[in-house]
């Protein structure tokens, strides 16, 4: 990677790590994160460390991280929590860079002076802390998977960061099951040390990263300016979607009892992440939904989104989603109205939805693309299918990713939804497998098509009109 040196390297990209409290026993966590480590193709030096052991997956384990006879770059630590502080003194003793402190017990269950004696032992050693209370971490890039979470990460470009450990170990399994492709998974937990603004910076600058995706309870207190300064920094090279839980009254009293984090007025938030250029999004789905559509496809370059269908309602559903959202459809003139009616069945309608109507073939769907991705004045196109028993889903999706890639210069966004039976979720990700983003609802791929407006009009103010993309 061609930058310069930043701490947090040796936590994304270590050329070595040592498992202190790796476990001989299969179902335990410093079992998995070595198992996962090796699994995950990660081509870097593997120590266990476990005072008990011979070797662990055939690797020879080291009583302690003192022992093995190399440099370590990262020491990911699963021992219970009274051993943790020895270890991590042993680690500064080695040279170690970074600590992913799994253990829990932490300031998450009051717990304070551990968690401070933890900080003070890293900083006496120049060591960063990830954690504690803590999956891990995950970085596609170099394979390494540091996690107890499942040792399968579908590859690609949406980095999240999570306060939440079990949420996030169970999106992990989620997101490979959706076809999302993530560049980073990182568990962050009482962030006693590095926390989601390092993180996001970071990121920020890593050419694997298209967007950043976080999953927040609260900052802590008092760094809410410091939050929304550097932030404003990341989201001017990147898109960062947030999803902040906690909105409610006794949604932040659960947030306190869990990470110990400040949930504080959720309006508060609201205008902290609007100022910094924050996309925030209300569910997990949503998230994913529009990180989906950052990963994977260009900025729009202008706001004028054409809508093709081959179902009316759905094409009024899409476009009360637009007005709903602030999403433009463009008002076709008569040349744009009669170039999509010639490749239309004659009861079809040229307007925008351009409804190819339920006869509507595979032709008739690439000879509508051609002619929004072929019009200058069209920015951003949408296109719907109602699964009907005369096209094949599976077909369009195929003739789908041929025309996109065919007109893969003209760098427009494309985003597709699909609504049917089973045959339409295999459509989908054959088309997210090729990158285009496919929704099984026409609302969420407005939804999504609207989060990159919003984030391309944010950058285009704040880079007083400088392109950005
Ligand atoms: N150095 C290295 N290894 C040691 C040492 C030492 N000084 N002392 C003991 N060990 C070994 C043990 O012998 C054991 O290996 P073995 O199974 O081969 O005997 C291994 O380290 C682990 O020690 P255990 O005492 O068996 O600890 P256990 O695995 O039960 O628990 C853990 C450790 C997982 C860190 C636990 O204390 C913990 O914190 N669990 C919660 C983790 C968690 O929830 N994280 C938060 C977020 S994720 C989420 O919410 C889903």
């Amino acid at each position: 990677m061609s930058r310069q040196r930043h701490p947090l390297d040796p936590l994304f990209m270590p050329r070595s790590i040592a498992v202190i409290g790796a476990s001989r026993h299969p179902g335990k966590i410093g079992y998995t994160i070595v198992r996962n480590l090796l699994e995950s193709g990660y081509k870097g030096r593997v120590y266990p460390v476990n005072p008990s052991a011979k070797e662990i997956l055939g690797l020879k384990a080291y009583p302690s991280v003192l022992d093995i006879p190399d440099e370590v770059d990262m020491a990911v630590i699963a021992v219970p929590v009274g051993l943790v502080n020895r270890v991590a003194r042993e680690a500064g003793e080695k040279g170690v860079k970074v600590l992913v402190v799994i253990t829990a017990g932490f300031s998450e269950v009051g717990n304070k002076e551990a968690e401070e004696e933890l900080v003070r032992i890293a900083r006496q050693y120049g060591m960063r802390v990830l954690g504690p209370n803590i999956f891990g971490i995950a970085y596609t890039p170099i394979g390494m998977n540091a996690t107890f979470g499942p040792s399968r990460i579908r590859e690609g470009n949406i980095a999240f960061i999570t306060q939440s450990g079990a949420l996030g170990i169970a999106l992990m399994g989620w997101t490979a099951m959706n076809e999302l492709g993530m560049s980073a998974v990182v568990s962050v937990g009482n962030m006693a040390d590095i926390d989601v603004v390092e993180l996001s910076e970071w990121l920020a600058d890593d050419p694997h990263t298209r967007v950043i995706a976080i999953y927040l309870e609260g900052l802590k207190p008092g760094t809410g300016k410091r939050f929304m300064e550097r932030m404003r920094e990341v989201t001017r090279k990147k898109p960062v979607i947030v999803i902040k839980a906690g909105r409610t009254r006794r949604g932040a009293a659960a947030v306190a009892s869990h990470t110990g984090s400040l949930a504080g007025a959720d309006t508060l938030y609201s205008a902290a992440f609007k100022q910094s250029g924050i996309l925030r999004a209300n569910t997990v789905e949503e998230m994913f939904d529009w990180a989906r559509a950052f990963a994977t496809q260009p900025l729009p370059r202008g706001r004028n989104t054409v809508i093709i269908t081959n179902g009316g309602g759905v094409g009024v559903l899409a476009t009360d989603a637009a007005e709903t959202h602030g999403v433009p459809l463009l008002q076709p003139d008569e040349d744009l109205v009669a170039r999509f009616r010639r490749v239309m069945p004659w009861f079809g309608s040229p307007k925008n939805p351009v409804d190819l109507s339920g006869q509507a073939g595979v032709d008739n769907y690439v000879g509508a693309l051609r002619v929004a991705y072929e019009s200058d004045k069209v920015d951003n196109i949408i296109v719907l299918y109602c699964q009907t028993a005369v096209l094949d889903p599976i077909d369009l999706a195929k003739a789908i990713t041929d025309v996109a890639e065919e007109y893969r210069d003209k760098q427009k966004p494309l985003l597709v939804a699909m609504v049917g039976g089973i045959e339409t979720f295999e459509a989908m990700k054959i088309l997210n497998r090729k990158n285009i983003p496919a929704y099984p609802s026409p609302e969420r791929a407005v939804s999504s098509l609207a989060a990159m407006l919003r984030y391309t009009w944010y950058r285009e103010k704040t880079t007083r009109g400088t392109r950005t993309d």
